[in-house]
């Protein structure tokens, strides 16, 4: 089978409604042409006796245990900035889990363009934070001070602990031997990169024995020597189209973002593709979006996105309708996976609560009121002009400085604290 994945590469300005939209790119070569899928699990060593949760997972179809929940997974990828919000947050709604807390979804959010207090506000209504680099750099090498640079400025300018920047996705879904052993030295818990078609259809699982997903591309991993131990993968499920065959980000963009696919069509790949799983073995399901094809028009490269977010929305709501389903942030499902019960033991897991305790007080940025101490401060550069509620640092944000010092009497949570809330 051809694998033919793409995802499109965005630098949305943040101080003008302008926007640059790069040609999509692909990010993961095609298999050679007539090759098969062999099963990536039969040639895989890796001993559950030996390798025992909570640090280290076997791959494996099966799930983790009897009667597991089904979970859906909803990723936003690059700039979290006024475009991108509005779709972003329609997918979480008014949205409830069947224990009747809010609904998880994880934003992999890359440095340039982004706005700092949008992270704040996101990480305070109890979503996910993620890291995809400072720069989103072509082609994406997988280095240090990218990787780095992105937490320290989240941490810094965003005002999120450090400790809960758990999960790491590759520019380009671009991973290598380096990059994986990179992340899991420098303490991430997760990287989610790689995809899960049939035949490889795993449920998340620890690296220490190496990879059994993208084993037939160029990028292959599977096989060669990998020491990311202790961290975990969590596949991202791909769909099926009739014409276009696999495909994993943004298929709404699909041959082209102005002329794509029927909506029908994405809308019935996508249920066919998560009722396979549903009805198998509950390997989780994903769908993972740029949240700038999903807003308002940005001419001349970006159509209105309504018709694209109403599919989503839609598929959203045909699987939350169905028993047992929660749709979770990747860090949850991480937590689940080092302690697994069965769906109707979920509900009282203290990583699905739906408040933080404490409250947040609300004359910090973090408890999402507005006025007083509580107001962001507005940062401008030549490059552009974002919020933080954490001190405006002296200069845009750069590879080697994500975020210089505070420029006002406020002060930054310190990246060794771990706060849910912080006064600065
Ligand atoms: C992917 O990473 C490799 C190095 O690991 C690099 O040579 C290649 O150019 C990258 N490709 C893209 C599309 O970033
Ligand atoms: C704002 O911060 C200052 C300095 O910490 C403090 O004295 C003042 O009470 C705060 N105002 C509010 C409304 O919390
Ligand atoms: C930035 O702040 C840190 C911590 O207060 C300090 O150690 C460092 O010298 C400062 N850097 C600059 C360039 O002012
Ligand atoms: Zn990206």
């Amino acid at each position: 089978m051809i694998v033919k994945l793409w995802a499109g590469v965005f630098a949305l300005s943040s101080f003008a409604a302008v926007a640059f939209a790069h040609p999509q790119t692909p990010q993961i070569q095609p298999a050679p042409a007539g090759q098969g899928n062999p099963d990536p699990l039969a040639t895989y060593k890796c001993d559950p006796n030996t390798c025992k949760l909570p640090s280290c997972h076997c791959a494996s179809k099966k799930a983790p245990v009897s009667n597991p929940p089904m979970f859906l997974i909803v990723t936003h990828d690059d700039a979290i900035q006024e475009a991108t919000w509005g779709p972003a947050t329609s997918f979480i709604g008014n949205r409830k889990n069947p224990n009747g807390c809010s609904v998880g979804t994880t934003f992999f959010v890359s440095t340039l363009y982004s706005d700092p207090s949008l992270l704040t506000r996101w990480y305070a209504m109890g979503q996910e934070v993620a890291d995809h680099t400072v720069t989103h750099a072509t082609p994406f090498t997988g280095t240090y001070p990218e990787i780095e640079g992105s937490r320290y400025w989240i941490n810094s300018l965003g005002g999120i602990p450090r400790g809960q920047i758990k999960g790491f996705r590759h520019p380009f879904l671009n991973y290598s031997v380096d990059s994986l052993n990179l992340l899991a030295k420098a303490g991430f818990e997760y990287e989610s990169s790689m995809s899960s078609q049939t035949h490889d259809m795993v449920w998340p699982y620890t690296l220490d024995y190496g990879a059994v997903n993208d084993c037939m591309n160029t990028l292959n991993v599977c096989g060669k020597e990998l020491n990311a131990k202790g961290l975990w993968e969590i596949p991202m499920a791909a769909i099926y189209d009739p014409t276009r065959g696999v495909q994993l980000m943004d298929p709404f963009n699909e041959p082209t973002p102005q002329n794509p696919t029927p909506m029908d069509q994405i809308g019935a790949n996508y249920r066919t593709a998560f009722d396979l799983r549903y009805n198998g073995d509950r390997a989780p399901f994903g769908v993972y979006v740029h949240p700038v094809w999903l807003g308002k028009a940005q001419p001349p490269t970006i159509p209105d996105g309504a018709a694209k977010a109403k599919m989503i929305n839609d598929f959203i709501d045909y699987a939350l309708a169905k028993k047992d389903v929660w749709m979770i942030t990747n860090a949850q499902l991480i937590e689940y996976m080092k302690d697994p019960v069965p769906a109707d033991q979920l509900a009282s897991k203290p990583y699905m609560s739906c408040k933080k305790d404490p409250a947040p007080p609300t004359n910090i940025c973090n408890g999402l009121s507005t006025g007083g101490n509580s107001t962001t401060e507005t940062c401008g550069f030549a490059e552009g002009t974002f919020s933080t509620c954490y001190g405006c640092p002296a200069s845009y944000p750069t590879l080697n400085a994500p975020s210089s010092n505070s420029t006002s009497s406020r002060c930054r949570l310190p990246d060794n604290c771990d706060t849910l809330y912080w006064d600065p």
